[in-house]
């Protein structure tokens, strides 16, 4: 049975990509901040179980995926999923709430990578996932701290794919566009925000929280196994669209 470590699989994406996992027959672990409910989330799965760990954290890391590995029988696939928000205009940011922001979203995708493929590099091989954005790639109005961080992930997948492909781990970070669920829940239960931004995806629809875990499964199995280094856009083709916008003559 292979096995896949998500962090953050309490809520939103991360719970999909377990839900996910599971059906397809991995022993999923859940990590989260969040006891109760990754322990929820692991009870209602075949064969999963719930660890707690700040991704902050190195020495909660390290026994969560010891602990995980004694689990599974071994670590096939993490993925670096857990994540935070904090918005705001970068001219009034409180640096300490910039801090946390790339020290969730950016050090913890570092130090759990860094674990865990210590763990794949005995084995010889392991799949690492790390969830970016496409405000990783683009700009947009009071997110400067989450952008930063995002950017960050999407450089440091390049340079872990380059220092860890000869130890047979590939590396790739997932960008998703609109999420109509997680932690965008908020922001879409406006009616008039979902519509604007509905209308402006090519595709004419709000991402699913199961668009990216499909994503995440489809980078964690055999089929794409000559691909490294790569962050796969999922957006529906809206960062593709700014000339849809403008008139050509
Ligand atoms: N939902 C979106 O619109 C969207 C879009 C692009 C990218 N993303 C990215 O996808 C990932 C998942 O987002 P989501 O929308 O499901 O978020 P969410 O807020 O619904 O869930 C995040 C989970 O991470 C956990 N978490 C937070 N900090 C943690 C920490 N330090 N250690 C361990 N667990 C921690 C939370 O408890 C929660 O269960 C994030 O990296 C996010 O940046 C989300």
């Amino acid at each position: 049975m292979r096995s896949l470590l998500v962090t953050g699989g309490a809520k939103g994406i991360g719970r999909a990509i377990a839900e996910l996992a599971s059906a397809q027959g991995y022993f999923v672990g859940v990590v989260d901040t969040d006891q109760e409910a990754a322990n929820t989330v692991a009870a209602s799965l075949n064969s999963a179980k719930a660890y707690a760990a700040n991704v902050c954290e190195a020495d909660q890391v390290a026994s969560v995926v010891a602990d995980f590995c004694k689990d599974a029988g071994g670590l096939d696939v993490v993925v670096n999923n857990a994540g935070i928000l904090r918005t705001g205009p970068l001219i009034d940011h409180d640096p300490a709430d910039f801090r946390l922001v790339v020290d969730v979203n950016l050090n913890g995708v570092f130090v759990v990578a860094q674990a865990a493929a210590r763990k794949m590099r005995e084995a010889g091989q392991g799949v690492i996932l790390n969830l970016s954005s496409i405000n990783g790639t683009h700009p947009s109005p009071n997110c400067g701290a989450y952008a930063a961080a995002k950017g960050g992930v999407v450089a440091l997948t390049q340079q872990m794919s380059l220092e860890w492909g000869a130890m047979g781990i590939r590396v790739n970070a997932i960008a998703p566009g609109f999420v109509d669920g997680g932690m965008s829940s908020p922001f879409y239960a406006d009616p008039n925000v979902r519509n604007r931004r509905a209308s402006a995806v090519p595709l004419g629809r709000l991402g699913t929280l199961e668009d990216i875990a499909q994503t995440v499964l489809f980078l964690a199995s055999k089929q794409a196994s000559y691909i490294t280094g790569q962050t796969l856009t999922v957006d529906g083709g809206v960062v593709n669209s700014v000339l849809l916008q403008l008139p050509r003559e």
